[in-house]
């Protein structure tokens, strides 16, 4: 029976110009390039320039997603930013983004669910498009957590990075098969019983301050491979695919041992994820957008290939989505 499916027309990212190795964060704070590495995987990371925004990151990621897609600005309907770091505390950022690319019609907003945010956003624009209410989708990663870290603590400071990545999903309706193209399956979770593990430790109504970025890492690790495989297994299930049929594994990029780790759980080989923490350290919610386009500008993400997507990130939240691009 035929279904609306939101396929992926394009992606697009950017990543702000500077660079920071572990060395310049060596000369910072008691930490080195040995370290990093072996606990992380994690080599350089890009530090938005002064003055430069969420909303800037997040302009230049979606103006290059919407090139790719062969579409004007104002096909777009329905804008989803995901940040935990937007430009102001209101309005949304998304509105911003909307304002600077010229769309006047539809809606934007701004979707909180940290590292997980963009697996959020991808499966609220999909439920949206399937429901009819909207036709075009703009779901967006952006993050400045350069602005949120604590840099005198060593434990935090050398895990993050900025930049932003962008999809445009289009309704399509297709045959109701596992063939298909676009979102084939998605599942959110949450948990706010561990919000303490992983937080910013300010806000407009409890400090009326921004804050700074804090984390238990061992108990975030400790939960991650368990929770990511959990919900990749649901994910999986009904749609008639195993973790042997997906081509690439685009997973959030906190850390190569986590990443490593859930491969191995879920029985994926490691030449299946595409990695970019290396160069990228964790962006947050711009992490998988900004994979998938570092795969799709490599040539490795092509046409029908089956893309499985995971996230999990401060609440905790976590969740996992599959689309056959
Ligand atoms: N350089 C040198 N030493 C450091 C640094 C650093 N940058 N940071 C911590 N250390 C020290 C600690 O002080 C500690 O020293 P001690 O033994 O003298 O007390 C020692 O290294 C070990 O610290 P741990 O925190 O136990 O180190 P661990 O092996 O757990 O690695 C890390 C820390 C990398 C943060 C790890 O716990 C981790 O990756 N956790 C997951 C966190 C994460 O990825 N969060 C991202 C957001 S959530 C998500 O996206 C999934």
């Amino acid at each position: 029976m035929s279904m609306i499916r939101s396929v992926i027309r394009g992606c697009g990212g950017y990543l702000p110009e500077r660079i920071m190795t572990n060395d310049d964060l060596a000369e910072m704070v008691d930490t080195s390039d040995d370290w990093i590495i072996e606990r992380t995987g994690i080599r350089t990371r890009h530090i938005a320039a002064d003055g430069e925004l969420t909303s800037d990151i997040g302009v230049a990621s979606a103006r290059q997603a919407l090139e790719r897609s062969e579409m004007d600005a104002t096909d777009i309907d329905l804008i989803i930013l995901a940040t935990s770091t937007p430009d102001q505390t209101f309005p949304a950022t998304a509105v911003s983004i909307q304002a600077e690319l010229g769309i006047t019609h539809g809606a934007a907003f701004d979707m909180q669910a940290v590292c997980s945010g963009f697996v959020f956003a991808l499966a609220t624009a999909d439920n949206f498009l399937k429901s009819g209410q909207y036709q075009r989708a703009l779901v967006i990663g952006a993050e400045t957590f350069s602005r949120i870290l604590d840099w005198e603590d060593r434990g935090t400071c050398v895990l993050f990075g900025d930049g932003g990545g962008a999809v445009v999903l289009e309704a399509q309706k297709l045959n109701g098969v596992a063939t298909d193209r676009g979102i084939l399956a998605s599942q959110l979770r949450s948990d706010g019983r561990y919000r303490d593990k992983l937080f910013v430790d300010g806000g407009p109504s409890s400090t009326g301050t921004v804050g700074h970025l804090r984390m238990h890492g061992r108990e975030v690790f400790r939960h991650a491979v368990t929770n990511i495989s959990e919900v990749i297994v649901d994910t999986l299930k009904g749609t008639g695919y195993t973790a042997d049929d997906v081509d690439w594994f685009v997973p959030h990029q906190a850390n190569r041992r986590i990443l490593e780790g859930t491969a191995r759980r879920i029985g994926l080989s490691s030449e299946k994820i595409v990695m970019t923490v290396e160069n990228h350290a964790n962006t947050s919610a711009a992490s998988i957008p900004l994979a998938l386009n570092t795969a799709f500008e490599d040539g490795r993400l092509q046409d029908g290939h089956l893309v499985l997507m995971e996230a999990m990130g401060g609440g905790f939240t976590w969740g996992a989505v599959l689309a056959r691009w």
